[in-house]
């Protein structure tokens, strides 16, 4: 009987780790498979070890391992323990007032017997919590630190009262590193078996800008709907337009008339199935890579493109927004040519 639960839930582990999403799947489960935030690892195992950790605010954008660096410490600290030493609390839970006043102060009021380390209380998207739960966390935190640590994880900072701050230790996880996303998207398209090219990788990374968690999901609706991941798969896949088709863009828009530009942009984002936010928001970037000698100009053309993409996220209509594009790039090409 025995045996066969053991069969069983061998098998109910497996189907479920294999119908997770990858970012799930291949959560790091240890510190080594971490691949950024060197100095922030090595801080903080050396204050475990040294049985000194303090309050921890980890804070910094979507993806970067936030989440993932705090589980992994607390399976190391904790081992066989973890489930009756950690209380993870996030966004999804209630975190009102009346949370922190029962649960967490349940949790961290009574000491574990055999146990020498502190508990932990990990407050996920602490930014979602409501300020007067954080005001009652300030003396919940005081009052247990004997018994309790702390860790508090939003992606702004400046979201959480400045008392809570200041109790704890900060963080900053930067967006990875194109190396970094780089080497660990390769080592799970290896590991997934993917059929994958090195500019199929590459796409994935730069359409995540950082945030691993977006590189894993391109990467798999990729492969999922597509025979090999290349650059032009993964950009069909996305619908994000692809480098050379914004080149071919700009270039029209820099030298036709206006209403060929209009017509020929319209035809590009058609024939590829892009948005017209997408296309400027990239413009954007080959903007400011122009070289042009009345820079203030230039400002000028940012400014205009910022406003397009924000009418844009508004909802308007894409027409009248592409006419005021090729519209601003005229007013700005003529300049280009003066200098
Ligand atoms: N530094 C990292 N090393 C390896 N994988 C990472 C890293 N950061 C993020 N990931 C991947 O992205 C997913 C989301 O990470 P997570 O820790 O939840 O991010 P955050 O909490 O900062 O939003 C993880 O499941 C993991 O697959
Ligand atoms: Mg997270």
């Amino acid at each position: 009987m025995g045996a066969d639960e053991d069969v069983a839930l061998e098998v109910a582990a497996k189907l479920t780790d294999e119908s997770l999403p990858w970012v799930e799947k291949y959560r790091p489960k240890s510190m080594d498979q971490l691949v950024a935030h060197e100095e922030i690892i090595s801080t903080i195992n050396a204050l475990i070890s040294a049985n000194k950790l303090p309050h921890l605010l980890f804070y910094g954008p979507p993806g970067t391992g936030k989440t993932s660096t705090i589980l992994a410490c607390a399976h190391q600290m904790y081992t066989k323990s973890y489930s009756s030493m950690v209380l993870e609390l996030n966004a999804s839970d209630d975190r009102g007032i009346d949370v922190v006043r029962e649960r967490i102060k349940d949790f961290a009021g009574t000491k574990q017997m055999f146990s020498h380390l502190p508990k932990l209380i990990v407050l996920d998207e602490a930014d979602a919590m409501t300020n007067p739960a954080q005001m009652a966390l300030r003396r919940v935190m005081e009052k247990f630190t004997r018994n309790a640590r702390f860790c508090l994880i939003c992606n702004y900072g400046n979201k959480i009262i400045p008392a809570l701050q200041s109790r704890c230790t900060r963080f900053r996880f930067a967006p990875l590193s194109a190396a970094q996303a780089t080497s660990r998207t390769t080592e799970i398209a290896e590991a997934e078996g993917v059929e994958y090219t090195a500019d199929g990788i590459e796409a994935c990374v730069s359409l995540g800008h950082g945030d691993m968690r977006r590189c894993l999901n391109v990467l798999q609706s990729t492969a999922m709907s597509a025979a090999r991941v290349d650059r032009a798969s993964v950009y069909t896949c996305t619908g994000k337009p692809q480098p050379e088709d914004v080149e071919r863009i700009l270039k029209s828009l820099l030298a036709d008339d206006f209403a060929t530009a209009f017509a020929r942009v319209k035809e590009i984002c058609v024939q590829h199935g892009l948005a017209l936010i997408d296309v400027v928001s990239d413009l954007h970037a080959y903007v400011l890579q122009l070289d042009c000698a009345d820079k203030l100009m230039q400002m000028q053309a940012v400014v205009w493109l910022a406003e397009a993409e924000a009418r844009l996220a508004a909802g308007t209509n894409e027409k009248v927004q592409l006419a005021a594009v090729v519209g601003a790039f005229h007013a700005f090409r003529t300049t280009l040519k003066a200098t």
